[in-house]
């Protein structure tokens, strides 16, 4: 398969980014090859504007958006990896999210979460977060963050299967970090092929 990885954070030494790095060792040992979007290295410019609107659905979007779209498209799985913030994304992924994945070309309807135009593709968040796991279960907020991105936002863009992957205690020893980089590469090395729940 061909694997694209999408990392948001602006230090190249963060441990969000030997998460991406370690999916990505992982992906070439199960014999995938990969392609990094460094959304911050980069330059993407999240912020939804005019251009956007004026453009949804066109042919001829704004061109910074039909680049991540053609890297979308020859992509058979991605992997999202952007730090837990305020239980939700950061502002770069959010915007990345809102302006790529665009009405008309990933998808034309709001009933069926299922249903994308786009073809299916494995989909991955690897996602550090400070909290602890029982934190993230009892008081709700891994539920909440199942439902608005595995239940309501990925299926939407075709990524099927999709697994949500929080790294938990990002912040936490040595010991712990590395349990985590070694999970990150299990997740790649282990990747499952595309396939439509319907
Ligand atoms: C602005 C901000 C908001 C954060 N919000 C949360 C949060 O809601 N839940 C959580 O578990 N951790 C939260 N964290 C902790 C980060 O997810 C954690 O430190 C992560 O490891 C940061 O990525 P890095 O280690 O690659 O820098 C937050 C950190 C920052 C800077």
């Amino acid at each position: 398969m061909h694997v694209l990885t999408i990392l948001d954070h602006p230090n190249p030494a963060s441990f969000s980014a030997a998460v991406a790095q370690q999916f990505m060792d992982g992906a070439k040992a199960a014999g995938h090859s990969v392609e990094l979007a460094d959304l911050n290295a980069e330059g993407f410019n999240p912020l939804w504007s005019m251009a956007d609107i004026e453009r949804e659905g066109d042919e001829a979007a704004p061109a910074d958006v039909v680049n991540e779209q053609e890297r979308i498209a020859r992509a058979d799985a991605i992997c999202l990896v952007f730090p837990l913030f305020w239980w939700g994304m950061p502002s770069m992924t959010k915007g990345w999210v809102d302006r790529v994945w665009t009405w008309g070309w990933a998808y034309d309807q709001l009933d069926d979460p299922e249903q994308s135009l786009q073809r299916s593709r494995t989909g991955v968040l690897l996602i550090p977060a400070g909290a602890r796991s029982d934190e993230m279960e009892n008081d709700g907020y891994l539920a909440a963050l199942e439902t608005a991105w595995i239940k309501g936002t990925f299926g939407y863009f075709g990524l099927s299967p999709r697994k949500l992957e929080v790294l938990y205690g990002s912040t936490g020893s040595l010991k712990r970090r590395q349990a985590l980089l070694e999970k990150s590469y299990q997740v790649g090395l282990t990747l499952a092929p595309p396939q439509r729940t319907k």
